[in-house]
């Protein structure tokens, strides 16, 4: 369903808990345990700009031949952003088991890159990104997905407060925003157990498109979770030679930064915003970027009207993605995109 992906959003506008696997813990972690609940306006405020990570690195298969390595944690910080938000397969871990246990070689590569993220004060989002799994067969899936999140949540109980938790990337498909609503509430009610003072990030159905935010049933008391929506509106002109969006050969869409342009955007984040207003929640703005098939001054043009807009309204934002496509930095080269860079993050004058 690649190809209807965002279109339909854009268009519409468009317990099990398994055994865990929690090993006996250094004590020192012991003392980093949150002692409570953080205010989640103000770990937004932290959250601030950032960069997805790592989802479709081969790290997680073998860490010697990961892409992305330990010093990379240090340019991201360096260059101006204050989180990563990590992209997590877990289903691809190739020793799954009839138990939904993760392998030890996966956890290990989860805490290696909390524990590089925070040495370079980062804040660090954990990102259930098997959105495409969990949209073709919600159901059948259901007790994976909640066993696995019972094994990210127990291994993950001693970390700081910049650790956060995000449920899972865009619903959509037969995931519908009904049912996406009970899936929601057990999840969050399971890492409760074991984290209840973590902010949580969720957002809502279809494809997380701020058109569905009405639907989104949060639990009313729980007010330590941040929302979070992906704009990549116009489709047109961010997936242009896209394939798995079925554009493939349409290049050549500018983006000039006119005022009706411009104006599309600030539409769409007043009624987040008006949402957010009503509803007393912050936002974060977890994906958005142009494909960079795009002429690269129209993506910078885009890139910075779209981040500076989420900034207006005090959202958070993560852009995707750090390298292999949408690319902000070219790891064999060593070297960033400047102009994305600088499109994200504008230098000081
Ligand atoms: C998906 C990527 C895709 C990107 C932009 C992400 O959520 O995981 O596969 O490239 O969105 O469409």
């Amino acid at each position: 369903m690649q190809v209807c992906r965002r279109w339909c959003s854009v268009q519409g506008r468009a317990a099990l808990v398994v055994s865990l696997v929690c090993g006996a813990w250094p004590a020192a972690r012991a003392a980093e345990t949150p002692a409570a609940a953080a205010d989640a306006f103000a770990q937004n405020a932290r959250l601030g700009r950032g960069v997805n990570i790592i989802g479709y690195d081969p790290i997680w298969k073998d860490r010697a031949r990961g892409r992305f390595q330990a010093e990379h944690f240090a340019l991201i910080a360096g260059a101006g952003f204050n989180h990563v938000r990590i992209n997590l397969h877990p289903y691809r871990d190739a020793r799954l088991d009839a138990q939904h246990t993760l392998s030890d070689a996966y956890l290990a590569t989860l805490d290696w890159a909390l524990d590089q993220a925070l040495a370079a004060k980062l804040m660090v989002i954990l990102d259930f990104h098997e959105f495409t799994a969990m949209a073709r067969d919600p159901r059948g899936k259901k007790e994976r997905y909640l066993a696995i999140w019972a094994q990210i949540a127990e291994r993950c109980r001693t970390r700081p407060p910049e650790v956060l938790f995000e449920l899972l990337n865009e619903p959509n498909g037969e995931l519908t925003p009904e049912l996406w609503n009970e899936f929601l509430r057990e999840a969050l009610a399971l890492v409760r157990r074991t984290n209840p003072n973590r902010t949580v990030i969720i957002g809502p159905g279809q494809w997380n498109g701020i058109g569905q935010l009405g639907k989104l049933a949060l639990p009313a008391d729980d007010r330590n979770i941040i929302v979070t929506v992906h704009y990549y509106s116009p489709m047109e002109f961010t997936h242009q030679g896209a394939p798995w969006t079925g554009q493939k050969d349409k290049l050549g869409v500018p983006w000039d930064g006119t005022p009706e342009q411009l104006d599309a955007i600030a539409r769409d984040f007043d009624k987040a915003a008006a949402w957010a207003a009503k509803e007393k929640r912050p936002i974060y703005l977890g994906e958005f970027g142009a494909y960079d098939k795009a002429e690269m001054a129209a993506r910078v043009r885009y890139i910075g009207a779209v981040a500076r807009a989420a900034e207006k309204r005090g959202w958070s934002w993560g852009y995707w993605q750090f390298d292999s496509d949408f690319i902000l930095y070219d790891i064999p080269g060593k070297r960033w995109i400047e102009p994305i860079r600088d499109a994200l993050v504008p230098p000081r004058q």
